[in-house]
Order: structure tokens, then sequence, then C-alpha cells
């Protein structure tokens, strides 16, 4: 273990213990696409449930949707992903490797073998599929590249269903696709992946004042699943730099292991997209205002929050290394909220049926507090402890002797370990529960 990268360890520890696996891996594998195991499943899920909650259910302006992934090719022809989805290629004539040219300092030379690389060209990442039978150009749709189009495509349905006064959002989590040349870093480039975005629709007066609120948004939200503020950073995304629809993005990046990279973005994107969904469908995407019976086409704020790249954030500042005791242990300091374990509940030895009997029983009662409540009666004390470490269960709890009333002052107390230092505390059982309610709420 002591010579991998820190990135190796968090992909080793993340196959290992059911986070994440390589995707087809008994067929060698497909480049860009990752699993989601037993634990990162329920890791994703508290990231996502998280994300409802602060950016949708805890407001009165925000509405949900869930959008198809094909649609009609004409709103991607609108949004101008058909003509400008792209990056540029080149390609290596001796070796015949892909590179994103953007990405290499010398885009003469092939990084891999030295050959000469050939003229840059756009390349659109828009993944193409055929919808019924006829495989021909008039039946081609596309992949969604980003959940944000189904959302625009609905601004309408919306307005006219739920009839939601401006500002108002509509927040979606979906899967999006994009065939990047180059996937990479485990689950930071990938050629499919989840989002989690808000389009919010506003009178263009109100543009600076609501890019503020979910500027400030996003940091709370970065703050809430554990992510140190020192290791996120805002850049200002330069003209010229942004995507087609901006007129101000910034970029929230990240210090992951393998430098400071886009984590999620913040973009102003003006009346672009409902504009051009007007003049491409001929239906109206206007907005009257009843009491100032103003009519104009809102525009648009748009916080864009990729799901995997907050995961890999998530374990690569929670991944830690200490010597606790006289072992060297290895374990996650993810946030209570999201960690897929909320506590561990083990009888002090599995083979004496009084302790097991309580222990249930007391994992019983803390199921009310949380289902997330595991049990594990394998080996030691130690070595369970060191697996709930490793997946970041912020607490055990050991059912023992004095529970049971062997020291009648203690009867009914259990012991409660802390993840992170190890400490542990002597409490009733309802005490445990509020311990766990209190760091989960
Ligand atoms: N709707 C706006 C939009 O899609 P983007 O900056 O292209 O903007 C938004 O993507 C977020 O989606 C990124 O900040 C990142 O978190 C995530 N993302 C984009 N491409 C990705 C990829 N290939 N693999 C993993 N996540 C990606």
């Amino acid at each position: 273990m002591a010579d991998m990268t820190l990135m190796e360890k968090i992909v080793s520890l993340a196959k290992r213990r059911g986070f994440i696996f390589p995707g087809s891996e008994i067929y060698g594998g497909l480049a860009g696409t990752f699993d989601y195991g037993p634990l990162g499943v329920v890791l994703k899920e508290n990231i996502e449930r998280l994300w409802l909650q602060m950016f949708r259910d805890d407001r009165d302006d925000m509405q949900g949707i869930d959008a198809a992934i094909l649609m009609n090719p004409k709103i991607w022809e609108a949004s101008g992903h058909v003509a400008g989805f792209s990056d540029p290629l080149v390609e290596c004539g001796k070796c015949k490797r892909r590179f994103r040219a953007d990405h290499l300092e010398d885009t003469t030379k092939c990084p891999e073998c030295g050959g000469a690389l050939g003229e840059a060209r756009q390349f659109n990442m828009m993944f193409k599929t055929h919808a019924g039978a006829a495989e021909d150009d008039s039946a081609t749709v596309y992949l969604r590249p980003e959940t944000a189009g189904g959302i625009f495509a609905n601004y309408k349905n919306v307005v006219d269903s739920i009839h939601p006064k401006l500002p108002f959002g509509i927040a979606q989590i979906g899967k999006a696709f994009r065939n990047e040349i180059a996937p990479r870093d485990f689950i930071f480039r990938l050629r499919e992946l989840s989002q989690m975005e808000v389009e919010y629709f506003i009178h263009p007066s109100e543009w600076e004042q609501a890019f503020e609120e979910w500027r400030k948004m996003m940091h709370l939200f970065a703050k809430a699943i554990g992510l140190p503020d020192t290791m996120v950073h805002e850049l200002e995304v330069a003209d010229g730099d942004r995507a087609h629809y901006s007129k101000r993005t910034i970029d929230f990046e990240f210090d992951y292991p393998f430098g400071r990279k886009e984590l999620w973005g913040l973009a102003y994107r003006t009346d672009f997209d409902l504009s051009a969904h007007e003049k491409g469908s001929g239906v109206s995407q206007g907005y009257l205002d009843e009491e100032t019976k103003e009519k104009f086409t809102p525009h648009v704020i748009e916080p864009s929050l990729g799901v995997d790249r907050t995961i890999l954030a998530v374990l690569a500042s929670a991944y830690r290394e200490d010597e606790l005791g006289d072992e060297t242990r290895t374990y996650l300091a993810l946030a209570p909220k999201i960690a897929p374990v909320k506590a561990m509940v083990s009888p002090l030895l599995k083979n004496k049926p009084e302790l097991v009997e309580k222990a249930r029983a007391v994992r019983a009662q803390l199921k009310k507090v949380h289902p997330a409540i595991a049990w594990d009666d394998n080996g030691n004390i130690g070595k369970r402890y060191r697996r709930q470490d490793e997946i970041g269960t912020p607490f055990c709890i050991t059912i023992d002797f004095d529970t049971l009333g062997e020291n009648p002052e203690l009867k009914d107390t259990i012991t409660l370990r802390h993840r992170d230092t190890g400490e542990q505390e002597r409490l009733t059982i309802s005490e445990a529960a509020t311990r766990i309610r209190d760091a989960i709420q």
C-alpha cells in the first residue's frame, strides 16, 4: 500500500468495499463507465437526496421534473449542441491513438509514442442512436449530453400546469452522456454520468442577485456534504472560454489528488435556450407577469452539479490513514449525513446468546432513528471497527455484559465508539440514539 498514490488507494478501496466497480469489468471493461456497488449506490442516493432537499424541497420556488433521455433531435439543434458541442481531436499517424488537442502541451507530437499528430478537427461529443427500426438519418436521436435540455423543453408545460410565479426554478437529477475523447481519472471524466441541475427562470433585471444566491447555495451544499472550504475554489471563466450559451460562468473547482479541476459550474444562460426553442419550435416561451402585464422571455441561472465528480471529491477529501493504538488504519471521514451506514451494532462475543439477543434488540431500536444501522459479529471487535472505519461508518455500538447488568449501575448502557478519534463513551441506549439522530440531521 505504501507506494500507491492517493488516487490508487481511493480506487482500490472503492472496489474492495463495494462502492464503485469498473463498468463491464468481466469483459475487460468499457472506457468511461463505472458501476456503483452496494455502498456506492447508497452514498450516491444520500448525496442526491440532500441536493433535492436543499435545492428543491426546502424552497417554495422550485419544481421537479424527470424528463426522457431521448428527445426530439431538434432540441439539440436549437440548443446549439449539434453544431457546437465538440472538442478538438487529434490523431497520431503512427499508433492511431486519439487525444484532446486542448489537453496537450505539444499538439504536433504524440505523448504516447512520439509519432506525428495530424491536424485538429472538431469532434461532436453527443452519442447518436436510432429511434425505431430505420437506421437512416431521419431516425437519428441523441442521448442527452446535459439534463438541462429536458428542463428547457418542459418550461412551458410546467408554467401551464403549475402556474408558478417568476422567479422559479426546475430541478432534475438524471443521466447524461458524452462521448469524451479521453475519459480518465476514475469517475472524473466519464462517458455516462449523472447530473443534478437547476434551471432558475428570472426577469432579466434579476440575474445578478439570483446568480449570487445560487453561488451561496453551492457553497452551502459543499459544506453539507463535508467538502473542506480550503479544497473548493471559484474560477471566473474568461470571455471566450465559456460555453456558447453563457454570459457569465463560475467554475467551482476542487483539489483532486490529480490537481485542481472543475467540480461544478454556475452559469448565466440568459434567454439563450428559451429563445432558441421558441424559434426552433414556433411555440412561444414567453412569460406574462400578471401584475405588471409585462411579457418577456425569462432569463436563466443554472447551477449544474455532476454527481460522480461530487462523489470523487467526497471520497478524496474523506480518505485518511492514521495510527490508532498499535495499528495503522484507513478510514473515510464521511459527513454522517451522507455516510452509507450510520452506525454498526455488535455483540462483544458472538457465541453468547444473551449478548446477541440484547444487541439485536438494540439494533432494532436504533433502526427507528435511521434504517442504515448495520450488524456485524464477525471476527474480533477490533476487526469489526476497522471494517466500519473503511466505509466511513460514524459510530460503532458494542453490547457487553455490563449492558446486561453484570455491573448493575451500567445496565442498559452501551459503548459508542467514534470513527474519527476511536474514542469510546458509555451511554444509555436512548443517549446513543440521540447522538446518531443529532449527527445525521
Ligand atoms: N448544463 C450545463 C452543463 O452540462 P457542464 O460544465 O458541461 O455544464 C456540468 O457540466 C457538470 O457536469 C460539470 O461541472 C461536472 O460536474 C459534470 N460533468 C461534465 N462532464 C462530465 C464528465 N465527462 N464526467 C463526469 N462529470 C462530468
